[in-house]
């Protein structure tokens, strides 16, 4: 080979791993917040960190409409809640897919460039029970009838996300893996269906929970760190938590048949807040550990060179009303806070190398609600609880970035977490007398009391952008002669 054509070749190969493995990488977009960021600074937010994939969980039409003509490609959710209607009429699907899917696909101007049906959200998670398992197929066949009968199925794919617990081993480290007895059946049909169709198998990878789960996991071994100590298991030596997971879920697809479905790692992320080791810093080594791996194009010991089909990272944005049945730290996952700021850098294919912040964010005025230390506080830590209740404070649970602040300070976090998620108002800084509304910003070290954001305004943005289209196509025709 040729000087010229071997540097040609390197240069290819160069930006081939930097730019296809960018092209595989995308985020889970999720809305559980009590002030979600406005969709079209979201879609802005992923545009100037150069994320091309998008994973929803539902089918909100103001963040259908936002991702128009944005070129990013989307999953788009089916709640759990909706697989037995979905399972059991074929009417109420194709009604599912022409409200949430069609429209947006076919909407001109480029539309909404949807590329997967997620069907359910991890509904074989072991904490369900077996309540999902008898409607998932019946509910993708009959969204697959749907998209043929639209014509899209060759646009569109219908996938399962899997939870990480689908698997059990003899112990949690053993690569010799393979799919849940009580899900066995279930998911051998769900390969079957998936391998017929050529779709992708979705499934969670989570060596951030492995590691709270699992004695004989490091921290090192977890965040991909070189130093970690490696694990021998099936004559394959694994050097970090992700691979020992890939490899599993390689494993039980071998186990029953499919040693070649693709794979698509639905979520992976590390928490920064609610639990210990759950902070920026090592969120960071963990990011930055991933995309290495990614970009080395090493793949796994199973699947040598082979990175996974597509990568989400999970997630986008911080949720303050996530559900904390997993622990305290699921509304944490963020690369960026509930109001689009980076918490630490990493290298997504941005210019600039690391994570640029959501713009132009309009928050509720600089007030907090804190607890008034002149009045007897003999009860302000049943108040706090009740606002704890309703609003956020998982930051004040052990390991959390609020856990040190003294008392009655944790009582002011709880009272300021309710007034803000009631959108500053006067009677939400009541508690029998014992808050104090205040223009001194209360935060503390790493303890931030957050100000929501101004979201009345969303609707407004909305109406904008949308005279502002009628306004460009109107030009456009005019400028046609038409
Ligand atoms: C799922 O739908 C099929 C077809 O309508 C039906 O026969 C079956 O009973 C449904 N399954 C359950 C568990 O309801
Ligand atoms: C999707 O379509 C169904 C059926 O028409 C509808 O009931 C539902 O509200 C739509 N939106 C979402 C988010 O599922
Ligand atoms: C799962 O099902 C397959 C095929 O029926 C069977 O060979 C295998 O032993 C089953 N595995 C478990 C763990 O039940
Ligand atoms: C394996 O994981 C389970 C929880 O999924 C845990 O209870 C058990 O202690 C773990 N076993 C080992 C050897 O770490
Ligand atoms: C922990 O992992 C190491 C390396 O694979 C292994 O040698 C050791 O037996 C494991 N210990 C336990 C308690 O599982
Ligand atoms: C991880 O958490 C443990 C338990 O709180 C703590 O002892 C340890 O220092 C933490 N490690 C890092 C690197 O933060
Ligand atoms: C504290 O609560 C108890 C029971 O509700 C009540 O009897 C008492 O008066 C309260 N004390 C103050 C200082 O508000
Ligand atoms: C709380 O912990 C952080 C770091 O973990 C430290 O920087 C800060 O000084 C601590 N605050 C108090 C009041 O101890
Ligand atoms: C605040 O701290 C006190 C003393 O450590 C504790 O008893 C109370 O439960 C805490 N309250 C909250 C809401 O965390």
């Amino acid at each position: 080979m040729s000087t010229i054509s071997r540097f040609i070749t390197i240069t290819f190969f160069t930006i081939c791993s930097i730019t296809c493995v960018t092209e595989s990488i995308g985020v889970n977009w999720g809305t559980m917040a009590s002030h979600p960021l406005p969709p079209i600074k979201v879609v802005k937010l992923l545009k100037s960190n150069n994320i091309n994939k998008v994973k929803l969980f539902d089918a909100k039409p103001d963040v259908l409409q936002a991702l128009s003509g944005s070129n990013v490609g989307v999953t788009v959710g089916i709640p759990n809640i909706m697989l037995r209607s979905l399972n059991s009429s074929r009417k109420a699907a194709d009604n599912w897919l022409h409200d949430n899917v069609t429209r947006y696909v076919s909407n001109g101007g480029g539309g909404t460039r949807i590329e997967y049906v997620a069907v359910g959200d991890e509904p074989f998670l072991k904490s369900y029970g077996e309540q999902f398992h008898p409607f998932i197929i019946g509910a993708a066949m009959n969204i697959q009838a749907a998209l043929k009968k639209a014509k899209l199925d060759n646009k569109v794919k219908v996938v399962v996300p899997c939870s990480f617990d689908s698997f059990e081993s003899r112990s949690n480290l053993s690569s010799e893996a393979h799919f849940r007895s009580d899900i066995n059946k279930t998911m051998i049909e769900l390969l079957a269906f998936l391998d017929k169709h050529r779709s992708p198998f979705f499934v969670t990878i989570s060596p951030f929970i492995t590691f709270l789960q699992t004695k004989n996991i490091s921290l090192d071994f977890s965040l991909f760190k070189e130093t970690a100590h490696p694990h021998k298991l099936s004559h394959k030596t694994y050097k970090n938590s992700f691979d020992l997971s890939y490899d599993t879920v390689i494993t039980a697809l071998s186990t029953v048949g499919f040693p070649n479905m693709e794979i698509v790692v639905s979520k992976i992320g590390w928490p920064t807040d609610g639990a210990a080791n759950a902070t920026s810093n090592l969120a960071e080594t963990f990011m930055k550990g991933l995309m290495n791996h990614l970009h080395s194009n090493l793949g796994t010991p199973l699947r040598p060179h082979q990175p996974p089909h597509e990568t989400y990272i999970h997630s986008l944005l911080d949720e303050d009303q996530r559900s904390i049945a997993g622990g305290n730290f699921e509304r944490h996952w963020g690369l960026f806070t509930f109001d689009g700021q980076a918490k630490y850098h990493v290298d997504l294919g941005q210019d600039s190398k690391s994570l640029v912040n959501a713009q132009d964010v309009e928050y509720l005025s600089s007030k907090w609600c804190v607890v008034n230390n002149n009045k007897d506080l003999s009860n302000a830590t049943a108040s706090a609880l009740e606002a704890c209740a309703n609003a956020d404070c998982t930051a004040l649970s052990p390991g959390g970035s609020c856990f040190n602040i003294t008392w009655p300070s944790n009582i002011s976090y709880a009272f300021n977490s309710y007034y803000q998620q009631h959108d500053q108002k006067a009677e939400s800084c009541n508690f029998g007398g014992l808050g104090l509304i205040t223009t001194v910003d209360p935060s503390m070290d790493h303890c931030r009391f957050p100000i929501e954001i101004h979201t009345s305004h969303a609707e407004f943005y909305r109406v904008v952008s949308f005279q502002w289209m009628i306004l460009l196509v109107t030009t456009l025709l005019a400028s046609l002669g038409v």
